[in-house]
């Protein structure tokens, strides 16, 4: 089996079992974001509690590569410092699903839930804490990502 083959199983895996699926009822923030090209959809509903993501699940409809990029990441960010989150860039989710050569419209299935995240933070350090400088630092990140 080549890593190729490795990777589109776990993606696959991902879609089917999908990590951290659902709602929560006390989320301090929910957002949601479309890949333009698609109409796919990615939301998240995520609890913050002294600077760390507390908890996090993400809905959603879409091809394999969208859902399970946002499953992966949920995974991740789970119990993580907002200041480690925003670090997390384009290259590390596509390091992370193992695809390289990724055209513009695929590009947008995998970072659509990084975005739909980052967004997240922007509307909880902006509305939430009131760190208006600091959010639209991390909006404009996420805008860059496509
Ligand atoms: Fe729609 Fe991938 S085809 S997000």
């Amino acid at each position: 089996m080549s890593s190729a083959d490795i990777y589109r199983e776990i993606i696959l895996d991902y879609y089917r079992n999908p990590r951290n699926y659902g709602k929560l009822e006390d989320a301090d923030v929910v957002v949601r974001d479309s890949n333009p090209l698609c109409g796919d959809e990615v939301e998240m509903h995520i609890k913050f509690e002294d600077g760390k993501i507390k908890d996090i699940r993400f809905n959603g409809k879409g091809c394999a590569i969208s859902q399970a990029s946002a499953s992966m990441l949920t995974e991740i960010v789970m119990k993580k410092s907002i200041e480690d989150v925003k670090k997390i860039g384009k290259e590390d989710i596509l390091d992370n699903l193992g695809l390289t050569n990724l055209g513009p419209a695929r590009i947008k299935c995998a970072l659509l839930s990084l975005k739909v995240l980052k967004m997240g933070i922007y509307s909880y350090l902006a509305d939430k804490v009131g760190e208006k400088e600091e959010a639209s630092k991390v909006k404009e990140d996420a805008n860059k990502l496509y």
